[in-house]
């Protein structure tokens, strides 16, 4: 008798059955054996305690993932073993749900299918598909470069809760306090009594920086998508208000609503925004809530990016200009032409007096230590970036030869980094508006 139950279709039954359905018979027709609780579970067996030796004899387990699977704890449970016995998972996307929760117990090598833009009949007939390939020995076929990103695209990354990026974090801190220091400084100096909303705060460190024993700011309050970020902003800055909200969906405005209430103010003195915008898509969203509990008289302090502004040389070869180009297009980096697009979201939500304070942080003048660690800051998190995407999609030959290309070349650019006249500029970019 055969152990192997096949592929196992994790999914939430009453959202997901007539697709499950559709699905099984077309396994059917290529003879793709498969298990789905509605159809394999006998009367008078008990589900709790089936689906666990299900799983362990499974070859494959698919997640239909959908805002209701991704609620079910069944589903996270199924999901979670899986992973725990190491079997691979591969997940079917099907609508624009929240992927923190369920997906996030995902190692880097599952895979996904995106099926979000397709019709119920057509989610069937792909995943199908995929799956009878997937039993045939083949590779599941993907776009190449499908997963590079060329333009502003929906951020479902993680921050705080990965660990490349929170890394990425804590070294741009230092990076970031030296390129503007002095232009906050200058700013800062000019309010009183102020509030002040750090949006995306993360663990409100970047901006703590700036903050620091300046008496004009009467309260720190720190939003961010995040909860682990702002848990461990709540440990470091007891003083600060933290709260959890995505600032691209329509619950924002009211949940500003609700800390202008609780705080007792009309609204805020600063709006303080550093390293979110080339992450989100639709930026002019965001802006216009903002504008609308801005004070009387405050300011957007605004820090972004733009790699179109970065320079290096000597470059004879163009190694660093294609680097660059490289991380414009890895979506973990977000939109690298984000700074440029600042003005005119300032002047569309009617700000005046919009200023670029400071722009780019370049190595002139650093000590060889000090351009290890900015090297590292822009060149390694390229590398793994290209990293994580061909863990994910790891049939991509375009990903795999940037990924390749930069191994190749990493070592002779950091070394050509480090001389004291190599010159690098990276496009930071500081802007105000009142
Ligand atoms: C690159 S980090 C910048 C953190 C901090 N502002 C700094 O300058 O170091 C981007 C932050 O924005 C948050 N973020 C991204 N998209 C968001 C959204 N839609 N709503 C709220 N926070 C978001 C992330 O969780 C992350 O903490």
């Amino acid at each position: 008798m055969d152990a192997s139950t096949g592929i196992f279709i994790s999914h939430h039954t009453h959202s997901t059955e007539e697709l499950v359905r559709a699905l099984s018979d077309l396994l059917e027709t290529c003879g793709v054996k498969h298990w789905f609780a509605e159809r394999d579970i006998r009367p008078m067996e008990n589900y709790a305690e089936v689906i666990p030796g299900v799983i362990e004899r499974c070859e494959l387990l698919v997640l239909l993932l959908n805002e209701e699977s991704n609620a079910s704890r069944q589903v996270l449970r199924e999901v979670q073993y899986a992973e725990r016995l190491k079997k691979p998972v591969l997940v079917a996307r099907l609508d624009d749900c929240d992927e923190s929760q369920t997906i996030a117990y995902l190692g880097a090598t599952d895979q996904q299918l995106d099926l979000r833009s397709l019709g119920a009949e057509q989610k069937a007939q792909k995943l199908a598909a995929a799956l009878c390939a997937w039993k045939a020995g083949e590779q599941p076929e993907v776009e190449p470069g499908a997963l590079f990103q060329y333009e502003r695209a929906e951020n479902s990354l993680e921050f705080y809760g990965d660990e490349g990026e929170r890394e990425r974090l804590q070294s741009q801190r230092e990076f970031i306090y030296e390129f503007a220091h002095e232009e906050y400084d200058a700013l800062l100096s000019s309010v009183r009594d102020a509030v002040f909303l750090d949006v995306g705060c993360s663990t409100g460190e970047q901006a703590m920086l700036f903050l620091d024993g300046r008496s004009e700011i009467r309260q720190y309050v720190g939003v961010d998508k995040e909860a682990a970020a702002l848990e461990k902003g709540r440990e470091l800055f007891p003083q600060g208000l933290f709260c959890q909200c995505d600032c691209e969906s329509d619950a924002f405005d009211d949940a500003l609503r609700e800390i202008e209430q609780t705080l007792d103010i009309d609204g805020f003195d600063v709006i303080h925004i550093s390293m979110l915008l080339l992450h989100l898509k639709e930026p002019q969203i965001l802006m216009d809530t903002l504008r609308g509990h801005l004070n009387e008289g405050g300011r957007f302090l605004i820090l972004d990016i733009d790699d179109g502004l970065n320079v290096a040389y000597p470059d004879p070869d163009g190694v660093f200009g294609r680097a660059v180009e490289i991380c414009a297009q890895t979506g973990y980096s977000g939109f690298r032409r984000s700074g440029r697009q600042i003005p005119q979201l300032l002047y569309d939500v009617e700000m005046e007096d919009v200023r670029l304070l400071k722009q780019g942080l370049s190595t002139v003048g650093m000590p060889r230590e000090k351009r290890t660690a900015f090297f590292n800051l822009y060149f390694w998190f390229i590398l793994d970036d290209l990293r994580k995407m061909h863990a994910q999609a790891p049939q991509d030959k375009l990903i795999e030869s940037e990924w390749q290309w930069f191994e190749k070349n990493y070592k002779d650019m950091k070394n050509q980094f480090k001389k004291k006249g190599f010159f690098f500029n990276l496009g930071f970019l500081l802007f105000s508006a009142q």
